[in-house]
């Protein structure tokens, strides 16, 4: 079946189900990424996904009103910073561009708010991802972190 290219929309608050599907499908996809957070997750109730969609902002990448992919994006720990969270997409819609559009659109986000500086984590091994983010822009900036289980995370930062 051929699919069209996924088109970048921003969730409403009504919106809960849509995060949640795309949500619980990307750490059950990457859990290495994103965390080992699909069991804790997948329980949610509604109001628990209304609640963590209006957060931040979310993106979803839509292909047939089925979400492919997705990013976050809200103001950061600093005055002035934003922070993305969260990217990813669905293993079938993988090296189109997809990643490209939903980081541009976040990125898009922080600068119409006038913010200056956006930062990150990637995991270490999450290779696509530290590729993705450099040909944003962005770079390491020394800092990580030790996750549990032992695997590096690597703060990523971008100033506009
Ligand atoms: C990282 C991730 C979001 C990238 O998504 P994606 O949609 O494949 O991203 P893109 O298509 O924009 O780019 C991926 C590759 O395809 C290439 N590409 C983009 N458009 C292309 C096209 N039309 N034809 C061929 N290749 C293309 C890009 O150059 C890139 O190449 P590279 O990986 O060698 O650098 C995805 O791999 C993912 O979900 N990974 C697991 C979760 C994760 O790591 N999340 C990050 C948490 S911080």
């Amino acid at each position: 079946m051929s699919q069209g290219q996924p088109e970048i929309e921003q969730l409403d608050a009504d919106d809960w189900h849509v995060l949640r599907d795309v949500r619980l499908a990307a750490l059950q996809d990457s859990p290495e990424c994103l965390g080992d957070r699909y069991n804790y997750e997948k329980g949610g109730s509604e109001q628990q996904w209304r609640d963590f969609l209006r957060k931040r902002t979310r993106f979803v990448a839509m292909v047939e009103n089925r979400p492919v992919g997705m990013i976050s994006v809200g103001e950061g720990g600093w005055s002035g910073t934003a922070a993305i969270t969260s990217g990813w997409v669905d293993p079938g819609f993988r090296c189109r561009g997809t990643g490209d559009a939903l980081v541009v659109t976040a990125l898009g986000w922080a600068e119409a708010k006038g913010l200056r500086q956006v930062f990150l984590r990637v995991n270490e091994g999450c290779e696509g991802a530290q590729r993705l983010y450099c040909r944003h822009g962005f770079r390491r900036t020394g800092e990580t972190r030790r996750l549990a289980g032992g695997r590096l995370e690597y703060e990523m930062s971008l100033k506009f």
